[in-house]
């Protein structure tokens, strides 16, 4: 009879067999991090306690999950070890009373992020990058190098310019993949559009896009890369002078990490993140403290499986697991029918949740979520919760599946799922909750900019049927705005001074506030500066469009069948007749403008002008803006997170301005 510590570790080993499976191979985790840790942890305390239960192949012995054979195996030279969790301050303080006993005094650490990724070792033999492979069990990875060379910042050669001694021989560079939260959005957008799975979080678009077999999927992904450890350096005394020498070999090094002088101030360090982790443009789910000194660390060596110079402070989950009491269906600005969760209150990472996104009915379908379901809910950052997926065991069979209404929740017209999209619709394109949608984006910033028309007063004026599409909002006058409650006649004076001035705002912001499907600011801003009017884009078939620079098949066809519905052509007349400008800004007659002739390209995120602002700036001085770097273009102007367009400059040697560098080109007297 096996005893019941014997009974219970072969649970735990299944359990935690299982969770690896689907979080390494699949990367599908059904259970939360924090459950994780907790099941291995009282395997470990079991095994301790019961020695003669543990066996070779327990995972308390390994790392990570067995690789994938999808890929060659990749052995790494020294085992890439991991990290024990310190959940409490009190776990760190054990931690550093071990160390400062051995070392006989306060101990200094380095605290970095833990970066939420994926770990990855890279060799460098006379300066140039021969292999990279991911972690796997610790001892033997998949060798993924293919790959990793199309992560853009992992160097493909060793800068050898800085540091105490030139070129490295053999060097062993180790760090996280990972992807950037804006990257992240944009990834899932686009696979929603093309009706593809999203995924659950970055961390698991970073893992499934380093081992992708195809490198070309893994270039589209956009990885990025942080490198924290050196191996191979022996004149290295410390873990900050490695940090510092990565920097100099030209790696990326994260920028929080700190060299602390005592375990107080890691405390420190520690909570001030936790605080702070949603102001980065990646995933953290925690620090890393390291002993400094490399002959320190070496004296402190491995227990098990975990170094006893290193320790995760892990910050407190964001994810949970809550029943999935309903699924809500809400109408959005193309009619789309959203899905979306209703939960049992749930407190993931100090906020309350009660709702989360569900995408779409094939998100629904494919991941087999059923109303009654207990579920796995994500909240990352300020990214909007989502329902990750069903925790199958948890089944009682009295879970319902979720049908789509056949007919929309708001107006009750019937709806559509074209064949090959993730959406339904709801097809009459004058359903209230299409309107309201319309409304605010029509109003909002990057569009027409009508300050006083929120999301509330959207709502107000279409629920009482005082704006029935776009050009209601002209048509408002104060006799009408009287019945809307809360607003006095000093706010209505303002909101329809703010009305009347939008009308001014010009074709560029007129297009991209009319909503049209995939014509975003960039977009409507190359059509408006190709065309020139409204009613030339009206008339132009899908061939003329594609002409222009960046309007690809799908664009074009939107746009045209845009401009076919009658209805949207009588409500353009409408703002016509009221006075709203449908023209692009004339450029300034050729030769004498400061642009003329010149192209420009926008990337990233600029310190203080809006895309938009800074278009017009350029076409109102005879410029063009267009939406991709090639051989024409004369200048592109870089913001904060610039992508690869940047990078494309920079191989074309296209010469580069920020924004200062644009303003000083507008003010500068020659061209
Ligand atoms: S050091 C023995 N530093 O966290 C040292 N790890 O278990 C091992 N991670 O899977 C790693 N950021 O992928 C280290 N600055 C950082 C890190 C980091 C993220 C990950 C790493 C590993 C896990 C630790």
């Amino acid at each position: 009879m096996p005893s019941k510590a014997a009974t219970r570790a072969q649970k735990l080993r299944a359990q935690i067999d299982e969770a690896n499976h689907r979080y390494y191979i699949l990367d599908d985790p059904a259970i939360t991090d924090a459950e994780f840790d907790a099941l291995l942890r009282e395997l470990i305390e079991l095994e301790e306690r019961h020695p003669e239960i543990r066996r070779a192949d327990s995972p308390t012995q390994r790392v990570g999950a067995a690789a994938s054979e999808r890929f060659a195996p990749y052995e790494h030279a020294r085992p890439m070890l991991s990290l024990a969790n310190a959940v409490s301050f009190d776990e760190l303080r054990a931690f550093d009373e071990r160390a400062s006993k051995l070392a006989g005094g306060p101990v200094e650490y380095v605290c970095e992020l833990k970066i939420d990724g994926l770990a990855v070792a890279l060799e460098y033999r006379d300066g140039a990058l021969l292999r990279g492979g991911t972690r796997g069990d610790g001892r033997v990875g998949e060798d993924v190098t293919p790959n990793l060379r199309t992560v853009r910042t992992i160097p493909l050669r060793l800068r050898s310019s800085t540091g105490s001694r030139q070129g490295l021989k053999f060097a062993e560079v180790r760090g996280e993949v990972y992807l950037r939260k804006s990257d992240f959005e944009r990834l899932n957008a686009q696979r929603e559009r093309g009706g593809l799975p999203v995924f659950a979080n970055p961390r698991n678009a970073a893992s499934g896009g380093v081992r992708q077999l195809d490198p070309a999927l893994t270039a589209e992904r956009r990885l990025s890369f942080f490198a924290y450890q050196l191996v191979g350096d022996d004149g290295l005394k410390t873990q900050w002078a490695g940090l510092r020498r990565l920097q100099g070999l030209g790696f990326p090094v994260n920028p929080h990490v700190a060299r602390l002088p005592a375990i107080d101030a890691v405390f420190k360090y520690c909570a001030d993140w936790e605080r702070r982790r949603d102001d980065l443009d990646y995933e953290i789910d925690g620090v890393v403290v390291k002993v400094n000194e490399l002959a320190l660390q070496d004296r402190l060596g491995v227990v098990a499986r975990d170094p006893r110079w290193a320790i995760a402070y892990k910050f407190k989950p964001r994810e949970a697991r809550t029943k999935l009491l309903d699924i809500l269906v809400t109408v959005g600005r193309t009619g789309t029918l959203n899905p979306n969760a209703v939960l049992a209150p749930v407190r993931i990472g100090g906020v309350t949740v009660k709702s989360a996104t569900l995408h779409n009915r094939d998100y629904i379908e494919s991941n087999d979520i059923r109303i009654g379901d207990t579920v796995l809910v994500t909240r990352a950052g300020d990214v909007i919760p989502r329902v990750v997926g069903p925790i199958v065991s948890e089944r009682s069979g009295n879970e319902r599946r979720f049908r789509l209404p056949a007919r929309c929740p708001v107006c009750g017209s019937d709806v559509d799922h074209p064949e090959g999209e993730a959406m339904s619709r709801c097809t009459n394109a004058a359903c209230p909750a299409q309107v309201y949608e319309r409304v605010r984006h029509f109003a909002s910033r990057g569009a027409m900019d009508i300050e006083g028309l929120g999301d509330v007063m959207a709502q107000q004026l279409t629920e009482r049927g005082l704006v029935r599409d776009i050009s209601g909002i002209y048509a408002l006058d104060t006799a009408r705005l009287r019945d809307v409650p809360r607003t006095g006649e000093k706010s209505v004076e303002s909101l329809l001074r703010n009305i009347e001035r939008s009308k001014q705002r010009g074709l560029a912001r007129l297009l991209y506030a009319l909503g049209i499907r995939f014509v975003g600011s960039q977009t409507a801003q190359i059509l408006a500066s190709d065309f020139g009017t409204i009613d030339a884009i009206a008339d132009a078939s899908e061939e003329d469009l594609r002409h222009s620079e960046g309007i690809g098949p799908e664009v074009a066809r939107s746009v045209t069948l845009f401009f076919k519905q009658p209805a949207n052509l009588e409500m353009i007349e409408r703002l016509r007749r009221q006075g709203v400008v449908m023209d692009a800004p004339k450029r300034v007659a050729a030769t004498n403008a400061k642009f003329a002739g010149k192209t420009f390209v926008l990337t990233g995120t600029l310190p203080s002008l809006t895309r938009e602002e800074a278009s017009s700036l350029i076409v109102g001085a005879g410029g063009k803006v267009s939406g991709s770097v090639s051989k024409k273009t004369d200048y592109v102007v870089a913001g904060s997170e610039a992508g690869s367009k940047l990078v494309k400059a920079e191989q074309l040697g296209i010469a580069i301005v920020d924004e200062d560098g644009l303003r000083r080109l507008l003010s500068s007297q020659v061209r």
